[in-house]
């Protein structure tokens, strides 16, 4: 080993760092002739030292205490990939402790701790890159951090989470309904066996308090984000999305417009014919809107063990030729010093058109009475559309509205699912026209 190469250790040998071993060994060569020095994994640490990865581990010590990783002095560069806000934060915090540059791929903590981590590395001058934890491969933290500093961000949304895009892709192309395709997301390897945090949006939601952060130079925790998850969009929606030209899309959306600033997770209709709206099975897009750049658009594989691997050893590249320059803290983590605190625009205040999808009992007046609910909060119908008739069984009744608040809007709902002849909880999905 060379004096000047670069030692790592990396703590979680998971799918993405059985990835991040095997790009080392695969690509060590191009990397170290981009470098001018090599990197090399020297030491790894997982609970599990058991299961076979498939990948060669000769030449690397193995532990199952992350301690061994961070306390190594032989170790300069930490990579964890753990997840998780758990035992996650304690080894982010004992290698920015021990003075070692990291790489992670945690949104989770980043989303919920990331004033503690990021203070913590400030003050002990050392540097965490966390590409990864965004969008998979596609380096879209790297251009709001770098490409885009010179510009004012108007607007980021995005589909960041792959697992939904999935699900509500095969809604869509094979008509079924979400559990069946939640199932095959499952088989496939795309979903976790709990796959909570991706379909209820608060991975999507964990991404987006990042984005914003470098975006608007704000901090926003996750609670503060408006989260709605996939789990009560049906095939019938997904219909006649269709039929309006629209398809249905999990999207993180962040917008900043004269200070203020709204952040919001939800499923949402979008043109079918958009870049967004085309963008299928598990893939990523995030499109950033700047005031002098105009529309950006990113889009790539979001999850994937060899795709998040990329991501993280460019991170890692970024990191150790800091090191070998003495060029440490060039660009602060998140563009900016420190983030400016904001109040989030609650979601009852936002205005937008909405789909409405009603269940009602098909008789003489229900229409007048569900059009009289919004009539009289002042929200105007667009178009409404009800396909086939059904005297004694109820029908979906489909309205769509014309710019209204969300605030009135649920009202009108809850005195729409209290008449008699409606007989189940009223759909109600945003839809954006300019995406
Ligand atoms: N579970 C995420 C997704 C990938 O489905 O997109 C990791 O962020």
């Amino acid at each position: 080993m060379a004096e000047s190469d670069v030692r790592l250790g990396l703590v979680g040998l998971g799918t993405i760092g059985t990835g991040v071993v095997q790009l080392l060994r695969e690509h060590g060569e191009s990397i170290a002739e981009r470098l001018g020095f090599a990197l090399r994994l020297v030491r790894i640490a997982d609970i599990d030292l058991v299961r076979d990865r498939s990948v060669p581990l000769e030449g690397i010590e193995l532990s199952t205490a992350w301690q061994d990783v961070t306390g190594d002095t032989g170790v300069d560069v930490v990579i964890e990939l753990v997840g998780g806000r758990g035992v996650a934060r304690s080894i982010v915090l004992g290698a920015i402790e021990a003075g070692k540059p990291l790489v992670t791929a945690n949104k989770a903590l980043l989303a919920h701790h990331g004033r503690e981590v990021f203070r913590a590395a400030e003050e002990r001058g050392t540097e965490i890159a966390f590409e990864a934890s965004v969008g998979g491969t596609i380096p879209v933290l790297r251009a709001l951090r770098e490409g885009l500093c010179a510009d004012r961000i108007e607007s980021v949304w995005g589909i960041v989470n792959g697992t939904c895009n999935f699900i509500l892709t095969e809604m869509e192309e094979g008509g079924e309904p979400y559990e069946a395709c939640l199932k095959r997301a499952q088989d496939q390897g795309y979903a976790e066996p709990d796959p909570t945090f991706d379909v209820d949006g608060t991975d999507s939601a964990h991404k987006l308090a990042i984005l914003v952060g470098l975006a608007f130079g704000v901090e926003v925790g996750p609670e503060a984000i408006h989260t709605e998850g996939i789990e009560r969009i049906t095939p019938v929606d997904i219909e006649y999305a269709r039929r309006f030209g629209f398809r249905v899309k999990l999207l993180a959306i962040a917008k900043s417009q004269d200070g203020a600033v709204e952040a919001h997770v939800h499923p949402t209709m979008i043109p079918g014919e958009s870049v967004l709206g085309r963008v299928t099975g598990s893939m990523n897009a995030v499109e950033i809107r700047g005031r002098m750049s105009g529309p950006t658009l990113y889009y790539g594989a979001g999850a994937g063990a060899l795709p998040t691997a990329s991501a993280v050893v460019a991170d890692v590249m970024e990191l150790a030729r800091s090191l070998r320059t003495g060029a440490t803290g060039r660009v602060p983590p998140l563009g900016t010093p420190r983030l400016r605190p904001v109040s989030v625009r609650r979601v009852e205040d936002l205005e937008g058109h909405y789909y409405v999808r009603v269940t009602a009992l098909d008789r003489p007046g229900v229409l007048s009475r569900i059009t009289g609910a919004l009539g009289a909060r002042g929200i105007s119908i667009e178009s409404v559309l009800q396909l086939g008739r059904s005297v004694s069984q109820a029908v979906p009744v489909v309205l769509t509205t014309h710019v209204a608040k969300d605030e009135a809007l649920r009202a009108a709902l809850r005195e729409i699912d209290s008449l008699g002849d409606v007989t189940g909880p009223t759909q109600l999905i945003r839809i954006e026209r300019e995406i």
